[in-house]
């Protein structure tokens, strides 16, 4: 079913398109490889936070009062495991009151279909704003995955937040039943025969963690 239901934001920043660059170097080693991830995440997070609700409050400059806004409530933030651990640090640094849940799930090499072995995730979620973080959107199995998941738990306020994704990805989640929104840091060519973006950044997870 195509509802037309996801609203894709590719940013197209100077800032995004250099670090990406540079995480996409085969000679960018793990240590930079954290960093750069760290430094993008802070940049989509901004992005996606953009329409985040908020509430008036009132403060008092050394001068005198002033009106002003706090975060309303606090979001859920859920990384894919593992990769999206690599921006969990960056976007709580960002929203240090967010609840985080977890999911994990490992694409089976062979058939790229994603196989899940760890959903951590409060009981309820409707009315709840949750970002899922995943710097990857290949075949979109994983994303599309995590959204039944969070769909189970009533979430019906899910922006996913990526770094680069393939347009097969895209046209999967098109292709769901999910509303959400995509803020992601560029779309490229295709899948290659093995199911990773091609040019991509290779396999982010070894790349953050070490290969398994
Ligand atoms: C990567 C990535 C996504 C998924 C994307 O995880 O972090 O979760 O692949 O591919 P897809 O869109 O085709 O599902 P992977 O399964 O390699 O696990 P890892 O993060 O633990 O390395
Ligand atoms: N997962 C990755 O880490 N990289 C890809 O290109 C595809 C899936």
């Amino acid at each position: 079913m195509d509802d037309g239901s996801v609203q894709v934001q590719v940013l197209s920043h100077p800032m995004v398109r250099a670090r990406l660059t540079s995480l996409r170097d085969a000679e960018t080693d793990t240590p930079a490889f954290r960093t750069l991830l760290a430094q993008l995440t802070t940049m989509l997070m901004y992005e996606a936070l953009a329409g985040i609700d908020v509430d008036e409050t009132t403060v008092r400059t050394p001068i005198g009062p002033c009106t002003g806004v706090r975060i309303a409530q606090p979001p859920l933030l859920v990384p894919v495991l593992r990769a999206g651990l690599g921006m969990l640090d960056a976007a709580m640094t960002l929203l240090p009151e967010a609840q985080i849940g977890f999911v994990g799930v490992a694409r089976d090499e062979a058939t790229a279909r994603p196989n899940e072995y760890l959903v951590s995730l409060p009981r309820e979620l409707a009315g709840r704003t949750v970002f899922v973080l995943d710097p990857m959107l290949a075949t979109a199995g994983s994303m599309c995955h995590t959204l039944d998941v969070l769909a189970r738990h009533g979430a019906d306020d899910v922006t996913a937040v990526c770094v680069v994704g393939a347009p097969q990805g895209v046209a999967a989640l098109q292709a769901s039943p999910h509303r959400l929104r995509l803020v992601i840091g560029g779309i490229d060519d295709g899948l290659n025969e093995d199911s990773y973006i091609v040019p991509g950044l290779g396999d982010a997870g070894d790349r953050l963690f070490g290969p398994r």
